[in-house]
């Protein structure tokens, strides 16, 4: 049987950093209420000019490298993101032209905050049908870019960043099992309404921006993620002390702290990166990942927990040997 398996991860966040501190200057908020009700500290967020693809370059690059294979050999770009650098060609395109690459196929997956878990089933799917060997699969986003600065009920919450992981085929065990989800009814509680052929005049003028209605998001978001995570286990006759590692999404702590609680997964089995990146949507799963998997807690034959949760709404898991 083939599997797909993470062959490298890698990940990476604009230079410029902003914190509470900053925020408290540019919105009626403080660092304690901030920290209380999210658990952030800081976030990333790109410089003008700074794009999507800019990101999801060094991300891949790094991926690339911890595969230990050459950008020539793969054969399949899926990105995960929500802020695309052009209308077309897509950010995936973009990718592939700054990776050198030429021929194989590339496409964006629009999914919000679920989009890596979305880009990573659609890979495995490819690389189990077989003829993919190497795919790329990134979660990149800018989205400083669709947030509005003055709004403190979403400015706090969001950042930048991108993360990649190349799946490669393989005998040995990597992907268990994916899980995906979405119920366009929900589109009103988490959007940015303006778009290519609805209100493209906002857009053009930069007021494009993320609308949340976040107390009906949270309390859907933790039941939704605890269902997610119960029939991911149960689909594969799995207990959840089978698991050694969660990777949640990373938009609040007290939405992770929810879910690992109902996991009865212990907060030192979690990896939490929220309090330093804030939620950067798409990429924030895999910027995740790749941090516990270079300060060496995730190692090899480790059973990992991804999950996800958000516009549409979407939701998610990934359920893996790595
Ligand atoms: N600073 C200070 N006060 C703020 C604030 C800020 N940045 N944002 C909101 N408040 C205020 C509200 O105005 C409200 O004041 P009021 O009681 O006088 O009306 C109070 O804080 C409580 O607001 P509420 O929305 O009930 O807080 P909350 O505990 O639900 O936390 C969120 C708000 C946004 C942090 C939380 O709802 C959340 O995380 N939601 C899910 C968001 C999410 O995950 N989105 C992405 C999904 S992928």
């Amino acid at each position: 049987m083939t599997y797909a398996r993470i062959a490298g991860t890698g990940g990476y966040l604009p230079q410029k950093v902003l914190t509470n501190s900053d925020l408290e200057k540019m919105v009626d908020t403080s660092d304690q209420w901030i920290q209380e009700r999210t658990g952030i500290k800081k976030r990333h967020v790109a410089e003008e000019g700074e794009t999507t693809c800019d990101l999801a370059e060094q991300a891949s690059l790094r991926a690339i490298e911890a595969a230990g294979i050459d950008a020539s050999e793969i054969d399949l770009i899926v990105m995960a993101t929500t802020t695309a650098d052009q209308v077309f060609p897509s950010t995936a395109c973009l990718l592939q032209r700054r990776l050198g690459i030429r021929g194989c196929p590339a496409f964006d997956v629009q999914a919000v905050c679920t989009g890596f878990i979305y880009a990573v089933a659609v890979a495995e799917k490819f690389i189990k049908a077989g003829g993919i060997r190497n795919a790329l699969v990134v979660g990149a986003e800018t989205f400083s870019r669709i947030i509005d600065w003055t709004d403190r009920d979403t400015c706090v919450l969001f950042g930048d960043g991108a993360g990649a992981v190349v799946l490669q085929a393989s005998d040995a065990a990597g992907i268990i099992s994916t899980h995906l989800h979405a119920d366009g009814e929900y589109k009103d509680l988490l959007q940015v309404p303006a778009g290519i052929s609805n209100g493209y005049a906002q857009v053009r003028e930069g007021n494009a921006f993320t609308e949340m209605r976040g107390n009906e998001v949270f309390k859907i978001a933790v039941t939704t993620l605890g269902r997610i995570v119960d029939e991911t286990l149960e689909a594969n006759n799995m207990q959840k002390s089978d698991v050694d590692w969660l990777i949640p999404h990373q938009a609040n702590i007290r939405i992770i702290n929810a879910t690992a609680r109902k996991l009865k997964i212990p907060m030192d089995q979690v990896v939490v990166t929220v309090g330093e990146h804030g939620n950067t949507s798409a990429a924030s799963v895999p910027l995740a990942l790749d941090v516990a998997v270079r300060d060496g807690r995730i190692k090899r034959g480790e059973t990992l927990l991804m999950e996800a949760f958000g516009g549409g709404f979407t939701w998610g898991s990934v359920l893996l040997t790595y």
